[in-house]
């Protein structure tokens, strides 16, 4: 079912298209956190990047009064229920899929076969059987000019797109050691209430899919680099929450450690909690080289610290680049240098390099093959952790 959103709130405008071709519309399933960050990025995309043509067309969710008023709120021309008979319409191009992980693998499969471009958020599904199966069906959209991409938001972080140019320039030379840490505290409260991300059939893990995905999706970014080991542990602190109807088991993990050895040599320790109190969305990562190191904390997402060992060492420390100069990656589009941007824009830069690679025909990157690879490495730590290879330390 579909219905228009109220006159009194009409889509923003878009830029026009070429002569004797239509803007792109787009569909986007899910209109809570992500559905709302989005919206926020298709919505102000075209006013700061030169972008083709496209339409947000129609917003989806499962209650009809809430998605049709936040379609109206966040700029889509309709609302509807039925995600299905919105990626049959011909009017529909682009698919972008803000839902739960349990529903990725069905609508980006049902989407890419109709013959619809997908981006969808990470992490790419609930379990490797999907992941995998959604990866094929991309593989095969791709061959026919239908692109794919994962929403792994950081890599469009200025700052750390930076850190990958001066890692691939060598200038913090061999990388020998990388600490990405990804803390939160929303579940710190052992009342904080039952939801979807705390039961493994509709959320497939915990912190794991959920943070470290970001995480690991970091270290591959920055190295270039491919995981070969992996040592994890996970932990459930607090084991039962209040639900509707009473307590009700968790059956994910609060928290995730994971030592990971690259090909490169490199080692990368991840650790990641949604109860390390005080922590609100706290995604520091450290690189350490033998030519230098990089420091990035998304708390100060305008920052990179950069310390160059090549300096003689009474000159040497930590630099802080305010990264807000025109030269860096994405900001030329945006305000006069110093004028800070926010969280938000790493979504607007990510429908930018879609909309682009879909203009262009090239494959976007990171592709659901990249979104399969952060599978692998999560599945690997779940086993590692199930398999409990720890050792009794022993006292004489
Ligand atoms: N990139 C990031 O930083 C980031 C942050 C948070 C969440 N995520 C990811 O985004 C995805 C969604 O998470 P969220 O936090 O927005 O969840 P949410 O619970 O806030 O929103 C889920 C949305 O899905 C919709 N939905 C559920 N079932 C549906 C159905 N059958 N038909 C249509 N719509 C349906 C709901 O109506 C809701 O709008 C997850 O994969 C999550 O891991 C990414």
């Amino acid at each position: 079912m579909t219905t228009p959103a109220p006159p009194s709130e009409p889509p923003a405008p878009r830029p026009v298209s070429r002569p004797g071709t239509r803007p792109l519309g787009v569909a986007a399933i899910g209109y809570a956190f992500m559905g709302k960050a989005h919206s926020n990025a298709w919505r102000n995309v075209a006013s700061f990047f030169d972008v083709p043509a496209f339409e947000q067309k129609v917003l989806v969710g499962r209650d009809a009064g809430a998605v049709a008023e936040a379609a109206a709120k966040y700029g889509w021309a309709e609302s509807a229920t039925d995600w299905r008979t919105v990626i049959s319409r011909d009017d529909i191009d682009i698919v972008d899929i803000c839902a739960p992980g349990w529903m990725h693998a069905e609508i980006a499969i049902a989407a890419l076969e109709a013959g619809k471009h997908v981006l969808v958020e990470k992490p790419l599904a609930n379990t490797l059987a999907e992941a995998e199966l959604m990866t094929a069906a991309a593989a095969k959209a791709r061959a026919k000019g239908i692109q794919s991409m994962i929403g792994f938001n950081y890599r469009r972080v200025p700052a750390l797109a930076l850190a990958k140019e001066l890692i691939a320039e060598g200038r913090i030379g061999t990388v020998r050691h990388v600490r990405a840490a990804y803390l939160q505290d929303w579940l710190a409260d052992a009342q904080a209430p039952m939801t979807w991300r705390l039961r493994k059939e509709t959320a497939g893990s915990g912190a794991l899919g959920d943070i470290a995905s970001h995480a690991i999706d970091q270290v591959l970014f920055l190295l270039g680099d491919q995981v070969t080991e992996v040592s994890g542990r996970l932990s459930t602190f607090v084991n039962q929450r209040p639900g509707t109807d009473g307590p009700e088991d968790v059956t994910v993990d609060d928290a995730a450690w994971a030592t990971l050895s690259l090909t490169s040599g490199a080692i990368a320790s991840v650790e990641v909690s949604r109860l390390a109190t005080g922590r609100k969305n706290s995604l520091q990562i450290e690189i350490y080289g033998d030519k230098g190191s990089l420091l990035f904390d998304l708390e100060n997402l305008n920052e990179l610290g950069f310390l160059d060992a090549t300096l003689p060492v009474r000159e040497q420390g930590f630099r802080r680049i305010l990264v807000n100069e025109p030269e860096h990656p994405y900001l030329e589009a945006w305000w006069p240098q110093g004028h800070i941007i926010g969280w938000e824009h790493t979504f607007t830069h990510q429908v930018r390099d879609f909309l682009t690679a879909i203009k262009d025909g090239t494959a976007p990157s990171p592709s659901f093959e990249e979104g399969l690879n952060v599978q692998y490495v999560l599945n690997a730590v779940e086993e590692s952790a199930a398999n409990k290879s720890t050792l009794t330390v022993v006292r004489h």
